[in-house]
């Protein structure tokens, strides 16, 4: 029989019970789905579009990291995640916002942004802690983000002024602060050092590297006004970008997570429950990439609390192998040098199908490799199609003459999608939009529905059932084309039974025909305000789908 293939007889029945796919390259349906209400839909599968949604309860743990080159989107998994974890297992988030690239979109979801440097935090500021424990945090935060390391003399002496400055203000080192006293900051910590200054050079140095922070920060360090607990619900950025340096916007991205792993510590051990918040660090190359940092803290013992955490960078070699390995999903983006690529192939040994289809992922496409609770011997790692994204919560305005109409993405592509658009015309107009800063004049758009084969007529009838009135419509589109067509356009559309207001209409395009003289003045003297927003006509109000500002 060897080498040939012999003819059995097998009953459909039995034909149907057979797994002809023994091995597809994705996990089993039970480990990718699951209810809504306990998961976060991600996107579907590449080979068997199987919808893929994450359920930290069927993970090792609930964090994750996310890597890919710049514009692979990251950023946009990131926002899709936690809006949706925030909607579905009601999740808080808390996002370290390094280059400023999610203060606009957290606003526009309603959540709160926090100004880093504008606003600030007292380094010393204990948060329910006890002085010897923040004095060891303020430590590894320095040794990791400055050379102080190299000079052991210096870090005794910074530590003991720390020490002193807090015993200055009344506390004890190793309780826990009661009462309303008030911390010491880095300031009385450099006054110490610069009274040793004179006996010890070593005293003179740190004391100067106390001195840079507090210059080059301009207060933020000292000045505590962002109230640290109300950072841990609901959806809030901690805008860093405005810090002048790498190294302060670490220093505050640190602090910030010491303060997190406090509160998480002082939270209640619920080993099984969903996360309630999810920490995240996009592109905190500082801190990700040092052992010592508490983003690694958090990923060790955050599940045992409900605390997740999300870091985004586009290398994974700047993110550290501890949390690397440990978390237990891994989000990879399209990679481009074969060195990052070695790198996530040796962490996580995944095949050479995954290796080839990583070369090919476009925007929004990723290799995903989860590490699940229970073992299983079914594929951990698959290509996920796309991630099926929340649009951007921005407004898109119809703009002109006195006209500020507001609609969300949805709304217009809908009344388009009714008006007769087709899904590739309505998709271009709204790209239009985004190219425009999400504004087009009225015209622009009744010239964008003229070219996709609707009359002019009809493009007016549809501005005004977006809200827009007679006159706004007027005043928008006389410039564009010839008046008086316009007007018997928007006219004719009004119907046969308004006749009276056709010759009111048509009287005022007579009254406001500039004659040439004032043409002449107007060219000679540019009108004084002409840049300055008309108040928005009370008379398109009451149409449907519009909001007016
Ligand atoms: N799944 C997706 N569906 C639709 N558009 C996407 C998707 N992912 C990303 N994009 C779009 O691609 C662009 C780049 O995405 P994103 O900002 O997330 O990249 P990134 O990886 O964070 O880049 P960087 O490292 O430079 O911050 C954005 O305009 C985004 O809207
Ligand atoms: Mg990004």
């Amino acid at each position: 029989m060897c080498g040939m293939l012999s003819a059995q007889q097998v009953l459909s029945g039995q034909m149907a019970g057979r797994n002809f796919l023994l091995r597809p390259p994705e996990p089993s349906p039970d480990l990718l789905l699951s209810p809504p209400a306990e998961s976060v839909y991600i996107g579907k599968t590449k080979c068997l579009a199987m919808p893929f949604f994450w359920n930290s309860k069927k993970l090792l743990n609930p964090h994750l990291c996310v890597v890919g080159t710049t514009g692979s989107g990251k950023s946009y998994f990131v926002k899709t995640f936690i809006t949706r974890a925030s909607l579905t297992i009601g999740a808080s988030a808390l996002i370290l916002d390094w280059a400023g690239e999610y203060s606009d979109w957290v606003r526009s979801a309603g959540g709160r942004v926090v100004s880093f440097g504008k606003q600030g935090i007292n380094l010393l500021d204990l948060a329910g802690g006890a002085p010897h424990a923040r004095m060891s945090q303020v430590m590894d935060s320095l040794r990791i983000l400055t050379d102080i390391s190299s000079s052991p003399a210096q870090c005794r002496l910074t530590e003991d002024a720390i020490e002193k400055a807090y015993v200055a203000a009344g506390f004890s080192m190793g309780r826990p602060a009661t009462g309303k006293r008030k911390p010491p900051t880095l300031e009385a910590v450099q006054r110490i050092l610069g009274h040793q200054a004179r006996k010890s050079a070593d005293a003179a140095e740190a004391a100067h590297r106390i001195k840079n922070l507090l210059l080059s920060s301009g207060g933020s360090f000292t000045t505590p006004t962002i109230p640290l607990s109300s950072l841990l619900s609901g959806l809030v950025c901690v805008d860093l970008h405005s810090l002048p340096t790498e190294t302060l916007r670490s220093l505050a991205g640190l602090s910030i997570l010491q303060f997190v792993k406090e509160r998480m510590r002082a939270s209640d051990y619920s080993p099984h429950a969903l996360p309630r918040l999810f920490v995240v660090v996009d592109e905190a190359w500082k801190i990700a990439a040092d052992e010592r940092s508490d983003v690694v803290s958090i990923v060790r013992e955050g599940r045992k609390y409900g605390f997740g955490l999300i870091v985004a960078s586009q290398s994974p070699t700047d993110i550290h192998k501890s949390i690397f390995s440990n978390a237990g999903t891994m989000m990879l983006f399209r990679l481009t040098h074969a060195s990052e690529r070695d790198y996530v192939r040796s962490s996580l040994a995944y095949s050479d199908f995954y290796e080839e289809e990583s070369h090919s992922l476009s925007v929004g496409q990723a290799l995903v490799h989860l590490e699940f609770s229970q073992p299983t011997s079914c594929p951990r790692a698959f290509v996920l199609r796309k991630v099926d994204g929340e649009e951007p919560l921005v407004a898109l305005h119809l703009r002109g003459g006195g006209m500020n109409l507001e609609f969300e993405r949805g709304e217009i592509s809908s009344r388009l999608l009714s008006f007769g658009l087709t899904d590739k015309q309505v998709s271009h107009l709204l790209s239009d939009f985004e190219r425009h800063s999400f504004s087009l004049e009225a015209s622009q758009f009744a010239s964008a529905l003229e070219r996709f084969g609707h009359s002019r007529a009809s493009a007016i009838s549809l501005l005004r059932e977006l809200g827009a009135s007679e006159r706004d419509l007027l005043s928008a589109l006389s410039s564009h084309g010839s008046k008086s067509s316009v007007a018997v356009a928007v006219l004719e559309e009004r119907g046969a039974g308004r006749q009276g207001s056709k010759r009111r209409l048509a009287g005022q395009i007579r009254a406001r025909k500039p004659s040439k003289a004032r043409t002449a003045a107007r060219q000679a003297k540019p009108r004084k305000g002409s840049s300055r927003r008309k108040k928005p006509s009370k008379r398109g109000k009451g149409s449907a789908g519009a909001r007016r500002r």
